[in-house]
């Protein structure tokens, strides 16, 4: 595995391939990631992963700051899971001085509302990975349905021509979606986490915040995303979770 910092280097390393697969990251990789960049491996000739913890999209600067980073532990579990090309730009390589130009997601609800400018961040990177990368596929995770449709938008909205694939939420034994976030819940914190799975496994909103009585809940409710999901983000302490059940249809 190639591990590149510039954009330069990314074109080259990908120009002779046609089939490149493309997974965006934050780093801190687990078993979640993993589950992508193996769809990636499985249908793609180069698989390029990016690693670049995106100032612009975090809430504050805290979760910025506090945000996992171990790049050589990352490195080794992409290269384990057949990634070929790692790129790990810089933020002055994405965003270097005069950079004014935003994709703005018109999304509203849900995270959107909790989050304000997170998905014209996510949206904004999103695009210019794939005008460095050029991949044909493009893997995101189930796991952060808004994303997804926000992304699925945003490639129809300006015609760019890549396949979507979208990977089933990967789970802890116990139930909790994998997150870069869960190495902050002390013991007695992950327990009280567990009620958001649990909750949302009844497929039910009002049933859901029932069990969720007694943890600080920013929103469980249905959206209508491809497919339908019963979605839900909650507070546990300092850390933010959010998960979704799919309720009808296939991930596409
Ligand atoms: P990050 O949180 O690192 O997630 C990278 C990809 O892994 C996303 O598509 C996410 O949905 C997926 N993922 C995370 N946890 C997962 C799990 N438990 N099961 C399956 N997939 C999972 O999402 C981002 O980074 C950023 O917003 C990014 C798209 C890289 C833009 O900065």
């Amino acid at each position: 595995m190639k591990v590149v910092r510039t954009v330069a280097e990314v074109r080259e390393a990908r120009a002779s391939s046609a089939a490149v697969g493309l997974v965006p990251t934050m780093g801190a990789l687990h078993a979640g990631h993993v589950s992508l960049f193996e769809a990636a491996r499985a249908e793609c000739e180069l698989v390029v992963a990016s690693l670049f913890v995106n100032e612009a999209q975090f809430t504050t600067r805290d979760d910025f700051t506090h945000y996992p980073r171990d790049e050589e532990r990352d490195a080794q579990v992409a290269r384990e899971a057949g990634v070929d090309v790692l790129f790990a730009p810089t933020a002055d390589e994405l965003y270097p001085a005069g950079f004014r130009t935003w994709v703005e997601p018109s999304e509203q609800g849900l995270e959107a509302d909790f989050r304000p400018g997170h998905f014209r961040a996510v949206a904004t990177v999103c695009l210019k990975l794939f005008n460095i990368v050029r991949p044909l596929r493009a893997y995101f995770g189930q796991k952060d349905a808004q994303q997804v449709h926000v992304i699925r938008r945003m490639l129809r909205d300006l015609n760019v021509d890549l396949e979507l694939r979208v990977v089933p939420t990967v789970r802890d034994a116990d139930g909790l979606a994998l997150s870069s976030r869960n190495a902050r819940l002390t013991p007695e914190e992950r327990e009280l986490a567990l009620a958001l799975p649990r909750a949302l496994q009844t497929r039910d909103p009002a049933r859901a915040r029932e069990l969720l009585d007694g943890v600080h809940v920013d929103y469980v409710e249905i959206a209508e995303f491809e497919p339908k999901v019963l979605a839900g983000a909650v507070r546990v302490g300092s850390t933010r979770l959010i998960d979704n059940v799919v309720l009808e249809g296939d991930l596409q």
